[in-house]
């Protein structure tokens, strides 16, 4: 059997005003990735051509949007008028005949590829309408599936249902399979006589019905159609995807000791026996090789770590950061873009921005190197097996050669050759017995007061 070709249309124009927001709903971040490149991404995983409709914040949108899948194509629906006029606003994309139309809503986050296939199957039987629903205590604000003899026969949206209608609590997900063949007949027939006056999508269960076509529901976890809607929603689903992630790293061989506590990025990458204490953070970009360890408190984005590197406890590496096998950072330091290769070590309360440390180099507590002078970054380079002091500045533009020392407490502001010793520190004076001199001095004046 040849693969049924599909077209995704993400319906991504509503306004979102309970977000209280200036940003677009649909590009608030979920995992740091926009909430509508999540479904973006499950239509990815689906197949087929990917269709996205904006308005409200279109400009914005459409950029975020071009940006993440180039091979989208965006389509404006310049007024809102309802969810049948929103997927009519890619007519185009819908005339050159696909098998299979999916609807989706750019506002869930966390549907599910699975989902989406699920869908599709009826239609391989010739069913017309594929609706994804599912079943909730509380159903306000959701439209109603109504059912009979098993058969799905309308979708009522909350404010036309009467009472009785109104406490059914099987819903509408908002997701849709249509059939190809009839998608635009059905979608053109959709009037406006309706509570709101707006073209309704689920208009087309009756329609299809009219016209002896089969329709049928789905139902599907609520998670997947689960809707964005304010800011309590958003966490919520932010929680649900961190679950799942958490889930998805330790059955791929990841130890998370405490995996509530540790908070990863849509694009984390972790190899398997690394282990990752409580309370770690992964912001956008990270690659963990194998056999890593991070320990606790650790904030980490755009750092790539090689194998067997040692983390931590409250290690920040920021973008450019990258340890090579076995190296260490230890507690309070701070790593920007900079490489610290095999087996060195930056262990205590250092910071290290533009720089390179060779391999198994040492780098003593407190080290910091001075990147900036408030207009420019500079590099500094630490050569292989080099040793620096605790307290040392080591001012940049600068290069500290191979095996060579700096003292402890230097400043060092020129460089160092291959196996030097740099001594970059004011000659140290001691005054025997002028401590206690000092002290009865004070002493005598306190007391006079
Ligand atoms: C919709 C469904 C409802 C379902 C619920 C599930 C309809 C008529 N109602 O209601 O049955 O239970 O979703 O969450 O479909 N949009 C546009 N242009 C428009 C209108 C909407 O792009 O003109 C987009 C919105 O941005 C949003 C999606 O369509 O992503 C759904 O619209 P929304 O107004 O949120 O529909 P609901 O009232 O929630
Ligand atoms: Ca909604």
């Amino acid at each position: 059997m040849t693969e049924r070709s599909c077209l995704s249309i993400i319906l991504a124009a509503g306004e979102g005003t309970r977000m209280k927001s200036a940003l677009p709903k649909v590009l608030h971040p979920v995992a740091g990735l926009p909430i509508v490149c999540h479904v973006i991404n499950a239509a990815r995983a689906n197949g087929g051509e990917i269709a996205v409709v904006t308005g409200h914040g279109a400009e914005k949108v459409g950029a975020a949007v071009k940006d993440f899948a180039p091979e989208a194509n965006t389509f404006i629906q310049a007024e809102r008028k309802g969810t049948a006029h929103a997927v009519l606003a890619a007519r185009r994309a819908i005339e050159q005949g696909h098998d299979d139309i999916l609807v989706m809503f750019g506002d869930t986050p966390l549907i599910e590829v699975a989902a989406l296939e699920a869908a599709r199957e009826p239609l391989k039987r010739g069913v017309a309408v594929v609706v994804m629903g599912f079943r909730t205590d509380n159903p306000t604000g959701y439209g109603r599936l109504i059912e009979d003899n098993g058969e799905l026969v309308a979708i009522r949206e909350e404010r036309d249902c009467s009472e009785e209608e109104r406490r059914i609590k099987f819903c509408n997900g908002g997701l849709m399979a249509i059939s190809g063949e009839h998608a635009l007949a059905l979608l053109d027939a959709v009037d406006n006589r309706n509570a709101k006056g707006e073209f309704y999508l689920t208009d087309i269960i009756e329609i299809a019905r009219d016209r002896n076509l089969r329709v049928v529901a789905e139902e599907v976890a609520f998670e997947n159609v689960l809707g964005i809607n304010n800011r309590v929603e958003l966490s919520a689903a932010e929680a649900i995807w961190q679950q799942r992630k958490r889930r998805e790293m330790m059955l791929a061989g990841v130890t998370l000791t405490a995996p509530e506590t540790v908070y990863f990025s849509h694009d984390t990458e972790i190899g398997q026996d690394t282990v990752i204490e409580p309370h770690v953070f992964f912001g956008p970009s990270v690659t963990v090789a194998e056999s890593v360890v991070i320990h606790g408190f650790s904030h980490l984005e755009g750092a790539r770590i090689a194998s067997g590197a040692q983390i931590g406890p409250y290690a920040r590496l920021r973008p450019g950061a990258d340890l090579h096998e076995k190296a260490k950072v230890g507690n309070f330091c701070e790593i920007k873009k900079a490489t610290i290769e095999r087996g060195a070590k930056v262990n205590h309360l250092t910071y290290i921005g533009d720089a390179r440390i060779g391999a198994e180099a040492n780098i003593g507590a407190g080290t910091i190197t001075c990147n900036y002078d408030g207009f420019s970054k500079f590099f500094t380079d630490v050569g292989p097996g080099a040793f620096i002091g605790s307290n040392s500045s080591l001012v940049a533009p600068i290069s500290i050669g191979s095996g060579a020392y700096v003292a402890s407490g230097s400043t060092v502001t020129e460089d160092v050759p291959d196996g030097g010793l740099a001594f970059g520190r004011a000659r140290q004076t001691t005054l025997p017995d002028r401590g206690r001199q000092l002290r009865e001095r004070l002493s005598a004046a306190k007391k006079a007061k």
